[in-house]
């Protein structure tokens, strides 16, 4: 692959490259020495159009452990605010002889377009409610050295599915991996045509739990509502915030998951975030290093192995 997109164009040996590479990388993270030089001579520009702290964070950590030269661009300083377009600032930066591209933007398909513009590696860092691909791969990791597979696990998202490229991105992963995958959470926050993907829904939080190993809660993400339904926070809570009685439901070893940032008492209980025989939400956030190290690593393979005038 010349970019990381989404997870709907990857083949599952394609996650299991990425995930067995990212163990690998697990392990060089935990060390004193965490420098290797995968991408040394490469340049590495990150451009965010949203907030992000993980994200960015990871991925400008994970440039600089394997040796490039990494630009974050400061998207709210940059001449964007001139009326400069996505595309001519993609083209600007793009004549700068960058390697690799991590964008994050609010539009759904954005980063696809831009890829189609670059002579460049790109990788999707979120775009709109499309796909959030690092999330989904840093997410299988977690799950698949908590629970030692991948596939056949029952996995729970819940909350905000209609507006998260994150549960997005994890429907497709895990479904590729042949898991079984429940959504919970009220219909206004189902997107249409859901049940196309193969999953099953429950609006009642408690049968959606019973017996699964993984829950995986999100955020409810205002900023994409534009004006529709908002469920009123203490309302959302009792319904569908995350605490010990409704956890109760799920199996005794389930773990919880969240993509963060997490609103505690609002999809969640801070007590269950914290909870270190349950949460995995710190490893989770560990991961993403990983996966964004491995991400690049084999992207700068594939570009070191095709001259750039005819990368598709
Ligand atoms: N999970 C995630 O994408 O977090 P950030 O928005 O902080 O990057």
């Amino acid at each position: 692959h010349a970019h990381l997109l989404g997870i709907e164009p990857l083949a599952p040996s394609d996650i299991s490259t990425i995930l067995d590479l990212s163990d690998r990388y697990v392990d060089l993270n935990r060390r004193d020495q965490k420098h290797s030089d995968a991408l040394a001579g490469l340049t590495q520009i990150n451009m965010f159009f949203e907030n992000s702290t993980r994200t960015q964070a990871s991925f400008e950590l994970a440039g600089k452990r394997l040796g490039a030269d990494v630009m974050n661009m400061a998207m709210q300083a940059s001449s964007i605010k001139k009326g400069e377009t996505l595309i001519d600032t993609a083209m600007t930066l793009n004549a700068m002889h960058p390697d690799l591209l991590v964008v994050r933007h609010p539009q759904s398909g954005a980063v696809d377009l831009l890829s189609q513009k670059v002579n460049c590696a790109v990788l999707n860092a979120g775009d709109g409610r499309h796909e959030h691909p690092t999330q989904a791969l840093l997410d299988a990791l977690t799950i698949r050295r908590a629970k030692g597979r991948l596939h056949r696990l029952s996995i729970a998202i819940c909350g905000d599915i209609a507006h998260s490229r994150v549960a997005r991105s994890n429907i497709i992963l895990l479904g590729k991996m042949e898991n079984r995958v429940r959504l919970v959470g009220p219909s206004t926050l189902m997107p249409a045509g859901i049940s196309e993907f193969g999953v099953e829904v429950f609006e009642d939080m408690r049968e959606g739990l019973r017996d699964v190993d993984v829950v995986m809660m999100l955020r409810l993400q205002r900023e994409r509502m534009d004006g529709g339904f908002i469920p009123s926070e203490r309302e959302y809570y009792h319904r569908y915030g995350l605490d010990a009685e409704k956890l109760g439901h799920a199996k005794a070893d389930a773990i919880v998951m969240h993509p963060g940032p997490m609103n505690r008492g609002v999809e969640i209980d801070g007590e269950i975030a914290d909870d270190i025989n349950r949460s995995v939400i710190q490893e989770q956030v560990e991961m993403g290093v990983a996966v964004r190290m491995a991400a690049m690593d084999l992207l700068a393979r594939n570009l070191r192995a095709k001259p750039k005038e005819v990368m598709a």
